[in-house]
């Protein structure tokens, strides 16, 4: 720690995953349907026509894939679980050949001292809990709890790190508001309702986890820990003009303080309730929801990417604003590379918790292409990882408690409405033959991770 680019020891080096980004095998023993499958099958929802339906086949090539974890060197691997592997109508009747596979998993993991985090949701509800209202309809929050109980029964112990939920926001704005996103709905009035049930859950979910108490499988291990996962994105306001301050505030509040508030500040902000009221927007709060929301948790996992530009837009139904174009180099999906994230999203949430932090997730796609001699120079990823990684190290030395850093993502995999054409992968799959090849970023993350910190330049 003498230096600026070595980590406290016991930093956690991880790597990102989704189920319905890298699994496929959608409807393999017993899998029950999900909203995903449903949207991605759907005509014109996915770029390209692209599914997940075979994505990275990782649910056939897992043990590959904790291989390459392994010669990574991870000290982590967070990966989601699909919730209809396991209850495959959403319902009581557990899977057995679902849940098979994710003990296998963690047991692999383990086994090779790669520490599972283990996300409950990330964004693949069931169907068949679709066609009942799905997150409108408060019922499944209590379906989710039900889900992570059994959950935490089965695997509890083995998990060092439990996540309930990947971002509620984009599930809450991106899944109900613009319709980007599974289910697709485009109803901008379902979007607090949706986020307050999405939370609910996660409450349900911890309660069920306080309740369960499960214990570390060997003594000496820590015992199990329970957080969440949140988008933090760090909004400017495009001028200091009175009205640019206002729209990027209500950005910032949507995006960023309407998760933060009620998980550690005892609520919905005011200016945000308001202002969506004043829309005839509104959460479904009933007495008692907002202390089960506010259940103490162990850790604060945070995604963040890069930074928005927000300029007064009245006309914008939602927030009052627009965004400006990039105020300099991007990724291949359009976001500015802005290593600021990193200690801006930090220090947003150091504003509402002293919890411990995890980055959990942050990287960066471009468009890889497989050389003649067979590697992959993906240089401006490394690039971007330096700069992001040297961000979080800045911010530990300010005296912020960051214990890991996860990168998305693995390996190149089923990039949500952009289909399979937007590669995030430390490792290029080559979705034809299913083949991983290392980029020169995997190379370059084994030597972070094996020297616990960046090399010099
Ligand atoms: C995040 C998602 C993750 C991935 C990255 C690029 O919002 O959690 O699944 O798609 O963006």
């Amino acid at each position: 720690m003498s230096d600026n680019l070595t980590f406290p020891p016991g930093f956690i080096w991880g790597a990102a995953t989704a189920a319905y980004q890298i699994e496929g095998a959608w409807d393999t023993d017993g899998k029950g349907e999900s909203i995903w499958d449903r949207f991605a099958h759907t005509p014109g929802k996915i770029a390209g026509g692209d599914t997940g339906d075979m994505a990275c086949d990782h649910y056939h090539r897992w043990q590959e894939d904790v291989a390459h974890m392994a010669a990574l060197g991870l000290s982590s691997y967070r990966f989601s679980i699909a919730w209809t592997r396991v209850f495959p109508d959403g319902g009581a009747q557990p899977n057995q050949r679902g849940l098979d596979f994710y003990r296998r998993l963690v047991e692999a993991l383990n086994s090779r001292g790669i520490a599972p985090a283990v996300t409950l949701y990330h964004w693949d509800l069931p169907q068949a809990l679709q066609d009942r209202g799905g997150w409108l309809n408060r019922d499944t929050a209590l379906r989710f709890a039900e889900y992570a109980a059994f959950l935490f029964r089965q695997l509890g112990g083995e998990v060092p790190l439990w996540i309930t939920h990947n971002e509620p926001f984009m599930q809450a704005f991106y899944g109900h508001g613009t319709g980007e996103n599974a289910p697709g709905h485009r109803n901008p009035w379902e979007i607090l309702t949706v986020g307050h049930h999405l939370l609910l859950s996660h409450g349900l979910a911890v309660e069920a986890f306080r309740a369960a108490a499960p214990r570390p499988a060997s003594p000496a291990a820590p015992a199990p820990q329970i957080g969440i996962v949140l988008f933090i994105w760090p909004q400017h306001a495009a001028s200091d003009s009175p009205r640019d301050l206002a729209a990027n505030s209500v950005v910032d509040g949507s995006m960023n303080r309407l998760f933060l508030a009620p998980l550690f500040a005892d609520g919905y902000p005011d200016d945000i309730l308001r202002h969506f009221a004043r829309r005839g927007m509104r959460p479904a709060v009933r007495p008692g929801d907002m202390a089960i929301i506010g259940r103490p948790l162990d850790f604060l996992g945070i995604n963040t990417y890069t930074r928005l530009i927000n300029r007064a837009a009245p006309r914008d139904l939602l927030s009052g604003a627009r965004q400006l174009p990039p105020h300099g180099p991007t990724t291949a999906m359009g976001w500015e590379i802005y290593p600021d994230c990193i200690g801006e999203a930090l220090r947003k949430a150091r504003e509402y918790t002293t919890l411990p932090l995890f980055i959990a997730e942050n990287g960066a796609a471009f468009d890889d292409v497989v050389g003649p001699d067979g590697t992959v120079d993906d240089q401006p990823r490394v690039d971007y990882l330096r700069a992001h990684i040297a961000a979080a190290r800045r911010a530990i030395a300010e005296g912020i408690d960051l214990r890991g850093y996860y990168i998305w993502t693995l390996m190149d995999n089923f990039e949500w409405s952009k289909g399979l054409g937007k590669r995030f992968g430390l490792i290029y799959t080559d979705f034809t033959t299913q083949r991983r090849i290392w980029k020169r970023s995997a190379h370059w993350y084994r030597d972070v991770i094996a020297r616990n910190g960046l090399p010099q330049e």
